[in-house]
């Protein structure tokens, strides 16, 4: 089976797969028009990105139990998908109505996914991540959340849910594009300008002390950067 950059179907159906990908970015450039802040980036990840961000789960004794948050149009679930099986579990966080339509009828109620769905091993979380209840639950959380968009208390606040909702020894993943905490930090201005910075040394501490593995992605517009982090090391 052939497939485009971000996984659709693109063998018998593949003009279906090709409308529906074309759909899908739209809505999504859409979405970052209404919500720049909150969706952060003007198209979904490429699979080699999703693929990087997803990488420490494919070596993971299995069964496990994943967290996705800020999962868009569904990238990075659909690449889930591919990994997960009918023993897994899988949430997916995402505060956009729009974009968790698009997963729940788009992704989670087809293949692989509905077998999972049958078993109720998957489940549409509709709400902000820092809302996200429970302890302990999550092998890996993987997350597409825009952070260096966020003001300082709200990415401090997601790193403590996630922090708190990963099992011992649990995986945080997510990814940045290239560059720009950095670039952004020398042009910002005034308010701006120290939010940037105040956000990229939470990160960037957040990083020396906990990142355990990460991988550049050129094949993404715009290239990002996958950070994979264990908070108990
Ligand atoms: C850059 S997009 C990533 C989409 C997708 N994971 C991908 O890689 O293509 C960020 C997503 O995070 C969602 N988001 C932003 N803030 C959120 C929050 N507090 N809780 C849950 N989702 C949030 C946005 O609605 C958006 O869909």
């Amino acid at each position: 089976m052939g497939s485009s950059g971000n996984g659709f179907a693109n063998n018998g159906n593949g003009q279906k797969g090709l409308l529906a990908a074309i759909e899908h970015r739209w809505r999504f450039l859409n979405g970052f028009v209404r919500h720049p802040n909150t969706v952060g980036a003007v198209a979904p990840s490429s699979k080699a990105l999703a693929a990087a961000v997803c990488e420490p789960l494919t070596r993971a004794p299995r069964p496990v139990c994943v967290l996705e948050v800020g999962a868009g149009t569904g990238a990075v679930t659909r690449h889930l998908g591919s990994l997960l099986t009918e023993e897994d579990e899988l949430d997916v966080c995402e505060i956009d109505h729009d974009f968790a339509d698009i997963i729940e009828h788009g992704v989670l109620n087809k293949p692989p996914f509905a077998r999972m769905m049958a078993r109720h091993r998957v489940h549409m979380l509709r709400m902000p991540v820092q809302a996200l209840p429970g302890c302990g639950k999550y092998d890996f959380v993987i997350s597409g959340l825009p952070l260096t968009a966020f003001e300082l208390q709200d990415v401090e606040a997601v790193f403590a849910v996630i922090r708190r909702v990963l099992k011992p020894g649990g995986v945080f993943s997510y990814f940045e594009y290239q560059w720009l905490r950095r670039t952004s930090r020398m042009l910002a201005l005034g308010k701006r300008r120290d939010r940037i910075r105040a956000v990229n040394s939470y990160l960037t501490q957040n990083l020396r002390q906990h990142k355990f593995a990460g991988k550049n992605v050129l094949l993404n517009f715009p290239p990002a950067h996958a950070h994979h982090l264990r908070f108990d090391n």
